[in-house]
C-alpha cells in the first residue's frame, strides 16, 4: 500500500456537487485533491441530468414559493431551513454556473427559459440545449476545474474506505487506483463525500450502474448518522427498451403535453391535462400498476411534441432511435426505475455530517430538502449550491491526527451483484411488503456469508432495513401492507452500533 499527505481538503467524486465544493474550496485557498473512477464527465449522475435546474427565476415566481412546493413534494420530512438556504440561492447559483459557462437556454430578452415540471407550482426549471442541463453544466464547470491550479485530480481512484484518527476524527481516505486496484492511503485536512446514489443497486435505474451506495455504507463505518435511507425515488418514465441503466425520458416531455397511455391508448391517469404531472411517487405508482395488470405503460408525444422532438429533446430522441424507435411516430414504452436516492449520510447545508473531519454533498448527502420525495430538478440546485458552501467549510478544517490503520472491505462478484439487483427491484422498489423486504434481508445475510462485508451490501442492508421498520407509506416508500401515511412523519435516523474502526 502506498500512503500520500494531501494538505488540504481530499474531494470524493467529480459529479456537481464534488466539483462545485472543489472549486469553491481551491477559491478559499486551499489545495485540493478530487478522486473519482472514472475520466471527469464519465459515470456521475449529474451529467445524464436532462430536465434542469430548478430556481426562481420569474417574475411570478420566489424563494418562498419554491419552498412550498418543495415542502409539499416532501410529503412531511422536508427540512425548513436547509430548504430556505436552497431555494433563497437558486438565482445565485444558476449564475455562478452560467457565468463559469454553462449555456442556460435564454429568451429574446436574455432571461432564463424555464419550463415546467411535476409538482412545481410554476415553471421554473432552467434547461440547457433542450434536455442537455446536466452534460452542458458539467462541461462547464469541469472546464473549471482543468483551469484551477490548486485542484489535481485522480481519475482513476476508487473508495474503499475512510480513514479516522484516535478521536474518530475522519482523516482521509484509502482509494483503490488503476486497473489492479492498487492501494492507497491517503491523509487529508478534511474529506468530502460526493459519491453519488445508489440507483445501481437497483436491476432497472436511469443511473450510472457504478454507483451503489458505497459512500453512505463507509460513511456509515465510520460512524457517520445515516437519515431516511429507505427514501428512494422512481422516475415513472424510463425508456423500457431492455438497456442497463435505462435512458431517462424527462419529466419536461409531460410539461410539454406528453400524456402516460396504456397499450390501448386510454390515459393512465385521467385525461385532465396536468394528469400526468402529479407527484412522481404517483406517477410512478401507475405505470408500474399499468405493467404489472399487463396493459402496458406509454409516453405518448407524438401530438404534443411531433415533428419538433429532435430540436426540443434532441438527448431522450437520441436514446430512442438508438433502440429503433422514432418518438415522433410511435409512443415510447415506458417503466419505472431507481432515480434518485433522498436518504444518505446526514449533512448540514454546509455538508457537515456527525463525524468531525467528514463532508457529504450531493445524491450521497441527506440535508433535508427532499424528504420522503424529491421535488424534480431540485438535485441538481442542491449540489451546487450545498457542494460550494461545502468546500470553503472544508477548507477551513486543519485536520486531524494519525491514522488508525485501514483494511479495504471486498466487492461483490458480478453474479452476486445481479442477484442483489434483481431482488431490489423486485422487492424494495415502487412496491413493498414484509414478506419481499424480509426476503431481502435474508439474501443481503446470505451473500454477506459468501462474500463478505461489501459496501453495496451494507448500502441495501441501510435502505432495506429501514423500509422495513416503515410502517407507512410516504413520498417514494410506498407499503402495500401499510399503505396509509401516518398523522405524524417522522425521519428514521441509523446509526452502526459499533462503528467499524477498519474500512
Ligand atoms: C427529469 O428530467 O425528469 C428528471 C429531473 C429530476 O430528476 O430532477
Amino acid at each position: 500500500m502506498s500512503r500520500v499527505r494531501h494538505d488540504g481538503p481530499l474531494v470524493v467524486g467529480a459529479g456537481l456537487a464534488g466539483l462545485s465544493a472543489a472549486l469553491e474550496a481551491a477559491k478559499a485557498g486551499a489545495k485540493v485533491l478530487v478522486v473519482t473512477p472514472e475520466p471527469l464527465l464519465n459515470a456521475c449522475s449529474s451529467a445524464w441530468a436532462q430536465g434542469g435546474m430548478a430556481a426562481a427565476l420569474t417574475a411570478e415566481d420566489s424563494a418562498e414559493r419554491h419552498a412550498r412546493d418543495t415542502e409539499a413534494a416532501g410529503a412531511g420530512l422536508v427540512e425548513a431551513e436547509a430548504t430556505r438556504a436552497l431555494t433563497e440561492n437558486g438565482r445565485e447559483t444558476v449564475e455562478w454556473l452560467a457565468a463559469l459557462g454553462a449555456p442556460f437556454d435564454r429568451d429574446a430578452d436574455g432571461g432564463f427559459v424555464v419550463s415546467l415540471e411535476a409538482a412545481h407550482s410554476v415553471a421554473r426549471v432552467a434547461r440547457v440545449g433542450g434536455d442537455g442541463a446536466g452534460r452542458a453544466i458539467l462541461t462547464a464547470i469541469v472546464a473549471a476545474v482543468r483551469a484551477e491550479k490548486r485542484i489535481e485530480v485522480w481519475d482513476d481512484a476508487r473508495l474503499k474506505g475512510l480513514l479516522r484518527d484516535a478521536d474518530g476524527r475522519v482523516v482521509g481516505a484509502l482509494v483503490a487506483r488503476g486497473p489492479g486496484g492498487k492501494l492507497t492511503q491517503i491523509t487529508a485536512t478534511a474529506v468530502v463525500l460526493a459519491t453519488g446514489g445508489a440507483g445501481g443497486l437497483f436491476a432497472a435505474t436511469t443511473t450510472p450502474a457504478a454507483l451503489k451506495g458505497e459512500g453512505m455504507a463507509l460513511a456509515a463505518l465510520a460512524g457517520a448518522e445515516i437519515l431516511d435511507p429507505e427514501f428512494v425515488q422512481f422516475h415513472p418514465t424510463a425508456i423500457d427498451v431492455g438497456l442497463d441503466p435505462a435512458p431517462l425520458a424527462t419529466e419536461a416531455l409531460r410539461g410539454e403535453g406528453a400524456r402516460l397511455i396504456d397499450g390501448q391508448g386510454a390515459f393512465l391517469l385521467g385525461e385532465e391535462d396536468d394528469a400526468d404531472l402529479k407527484p412522481r411517487d404517483v406517477v410512478a405508482r401507475a405505470v408500474h400498476a399499468a405493467r404489472a395488470s399487463g396493459r402496458g405503460a406509454c409516453l405518448d408525444a407524438r401530438t404534443a411534441i411531433g415533428e419538433a422532438f429532435p430540436h426540443e429533446f434532441p438527448a431522450v430522441f437520441a436514446a430512442c432511435m438508438r433502440a429503433g424507435l422514432d418518438p415522433r411516430v410511435s409512443p415510447i414504452p415506458v417503466m419505472a426505475a431507481c432515480h434518485y436516492h433522498m436518504g444518505g449520510i446526514a449533512a448540514d447545508a454546509d455538508g457537515r455530517t456527525t463525524v468531525p473531519g467528514l463532508f457529504a454533498v450531493g445524491e450521497c448527502a441527506a440535508t433535508g430538502v427532499h424528504g420522503a420525495n424529491r421535488l424534480a430538478s431540485n438535485s441538481l440546485l442542491e449540489a451546487a449550491t450545498f457542494g460550494r458552501r461545502a468546500g470553503v467549510a472544508a477548507a477551513a478544517e486543519a485536520g486531524g491526527g494519525k491514522p488508525l490503520p485501514a483494511a479495504a472491505g471486498p466487492d461483490l462478484p458480478d453474479e452476486a451483484m445481479a442477484e442483489l439487483r434483481a431482488g431490489m427491484t423486485d422487492r424494495a422498489g415502487v412496491v413493498r411488503d414484509e414478506a419481499g423486504l424480509s426476503h431481502l434481508i435474508a439474501l443481503i445475510d446470505r451473500l454477506e456469508g459468501q462474500h463478505g462485508s461489501a459496501a453495496a451490501l451494507l448500502a441495501a442492508r441501510l435502505i432495506v432495513q429501514a423500509a422495513l421498520d416503515r410502517h407507512e407509506s410516504r413520498g417514494g416508500h410506498y407499503r402495500a401492507d401499510y399503505p396509509e401515511t401516518a398523522v405524524v412523519a417522522q425521519h428514521t435516523r441509523v446509526r452502526l452500533v459499533q462503528p467499524a474502526i477498519l474500512a
